[in-house]
C-alpha cells in the first residue's frame, strides 16, 4: 500500500527567522579540556536518518520486507525504508505516544509484504516502555530499531551497569542516534547493536573542504554575540500582526512513495566530521544534562495554569536528557501563526504520512517541539515563556 502525506507548506506566511536558535550552537562554556567520551563509538554517520537506513537494510526491510514505523513521525524516519523500496505501514500511538499493541497488530495484519522492522522511538528523550514491544518483535520475528534519536545516548563503553530496567538504548537489536539534536556540534548520527556485530561497512570519510566548512560554522557559532530578543517588543508585534492578518499556509495531502527534500542518496555513506566528533568529546555533559533538565521544568511550570495547551509530558523522569519540551495545545492556527511571527522557534511535524491514529493526526499541528538546550539564556527563557502566555491568553 503507498503512502499519502499531509503537508503544509509555511511559506507563504513569511515568518521570520526564530529569534532564539532551536538547537544548541556552540559557546565556550559547553567546552570543556577533558575528553569527555571514549574514542571508540559506534558507526559514525553524517545524520541519524543514514544510520536509519544502514539498520534497515540489516533488519531486511527493502521490496521483500516492510517497515511498521509509528504514526507520529518526522519525514527522515520514513525516508531510509522507502529508498530501499520498501513499504512502511504507520503503527497507532496512545496519547502519551507509546507504541498502541493492538494497533501494532493491525499494522502488521494490514502489510502487504512481511514485516521485517518495526521503529520505536523515545520521543523527545523520555524513555518509552519498550519492553511489551521487545516481547512481541520476538514472537513475530521482527527486528527492533530503537529509534534514540531524541535522547541523550552515550557510548555503550561509557554507560554504567548500575541501573536496573533498560536504558535507552539498549534494547533494540539496531539503535540510532542524532547526536547533533543535543552536542553543540554540524552533524552526526550513531548506529550501534545490542546482539550482533555490525557488518562491516564502507564509510567515506568526509574530505577537507567538508571539514574545515563545518570548523568555520563552529567558529563562526563561537564567535557570534546573539542580542537577547526584547519583552518589550512582543505586544507592539502582535498589534501589528492584529491590523495586518497573514497568509496562514497551504495544508494539503499528497501521494507519498517518495523521499523527503531531506534525504541526500549521497550521504548515506558519509561518516560524521572529525570536527564533530571533536566537539562531542569535548562538550561538558554533565552540564548540559543538568541545563537541559531545568529548561524543561521552567517550561513545564510556564505553562502549568495557561489556558488552551498544556505540557504533553509535564513530570520529567529520572535519569532521561529531553530533547525538546512537546506543548499540545487546543487551537493549533491561533497559536501557531502568532508565535511564528513573533520570531519564537517552534519545530513541528506537519509533514507527515496520513494514518488511522487520531493521536498522531491532532499532534501532527496541535503538538509544539520548544526549545530547551543547555545554550538558552535566561533571557531567551523569559522571552519565549512571557511569549507563549501571552499568545495563549489572548491578552
Ligand atoms: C524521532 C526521530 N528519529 C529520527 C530522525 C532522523 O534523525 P536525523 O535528523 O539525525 O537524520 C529524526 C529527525 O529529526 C527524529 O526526529
Amino acid at each position: 500500500m503507498s503512502l499519502r502525506y499531509h503537508r503544509f507548506d509555511p511559506s507563504a506566511c513569511g515568518f521570520p527567522r526564530p529569534k532564539v536558535p532551536v538547537l544548541a550552537p556552540l559557546t565556550a562554556e559547553q567546552l570543556t579540556s577533558k575528553a569527555s567520551l571514549p574514542r571508540r563509538q559506534p558507526w559514525h554517520f553524517a545524520r541519524g536518518r543514514y544510520a536509519l537506513r544502514a539498520a534497515y537494510e540489516f533488519a531486511g526491510v527493502g521490496p521483500r520486507g516492510g517497515l511498521l514505523a509509528p504514526a507520529y513521525h518526522c519525514r527522515t524516519m520514513l525516508d531510509p525504508a522507502l529508498r530501499l523500496g520498501g513499504e512502511v505501514m504507520p503503527y497507532r500511538l496512545t496519547a502519551d505516544l507509546q507504541a498502541d499493541l493492538d494497533g501494532l497488530r493491525r499494522a502488521a495484519k494490514a502489510c502487504s509484504t512481511p514485516p521485517r522492522a518495526l521503529l520505536f522511538t523515545h520521543f523527545f528523550g523520555l524513555p518509552r516502555d519498550i519492553a511489551p514491544v521487545a516481547d512481541w518483535c520476538r514472537s513475530q520475528d521482527i527486528v527492533l530499531i530503537e529509534d534514540c534519536s531524541h535522547a541523550l545516548v552515550l557510548a555503550p563503553a561509557v554507560r554504567t551497569p548500575a541501573s536496573s530496567s533498560p536504558r535507552i538504548g539498549d534494547t533494540g537489536r539496531y539503535a540510532v542516534s542524532s547526536p547533533y539534536k543535543f552536542f553543540p556540534c554540524p552533524d552526526g548520527g550513531t548506529l550501534w547493536s545490542n546482539d550482533a556485530a555490525l557488518p562491516r561497512g564502507e564509510m567515506a570519510a568526509p574530505g577537507l573542504v567538508a571539514e574545515l566548512r563545518g570548523l568555520r560554522e563552529a567558529l563562526q557559532q563561537l564567535c557570534v554575540r546573539r542580542d537577547p530578543p526584547r519583552l518589550e517588543a512582543i505586544e507592539p508585534q502582535l498589534q501589528a500582526l492584529d491590523e495586518n492578518p497573514r497568509h496562514t499556509g497551504r495544508d494539503w495531502t499528497d501521494p507519498g512513495g517518495a523521499t523527503s527534500a531531506e534525504y541526500d542518496p549521497a550521504s548515506e555513506t558519509a561518516s560524521s566530521l572529525r570536527v564533530s566528533r571533536w566537539i562531542q568529546r569535548h562538550t561538558d555533559v554533565s552540564m548540559m544534562v543538568q541545563r537541559r533538565r531545568s529548561r524543561y521544568r521552567q517550561w513545564a511550570d510556564a505553562v502549568a495554569l495557561l489556558p488552551g495547551c498544556r505540557a504533553l509530558f509535564p513530570a520529567l523522569p529520572a535519569d532521561c536528557t529531553p530533547y525538546m519540551f512537546p506543548l499540545l495545545v487546543d487551537d493549533p492556527p491561533r497559536s501557531f501563526f502568532p508565535l511564528k511571527h513573533l520570531g519564537v522557534p517552534i519545530w513541528r511535524w506537519d509533514d507527515m504520512a496520513v494514518s488511522d491514529c487520531p493521536v498522531s493526526q491532532r499532534y501532527r499541528q496541535g503538538v509544539f517541539h520548544l526549545p530547551c538546550h543547555q545554550a538558552l539564556t535566561d533571557q531567551d527563557m523569559a522571552w519565549m515563556t512571557a511569549a507563549v502566555a501571552r499568545v495563549m491568553r489572548g491578552t
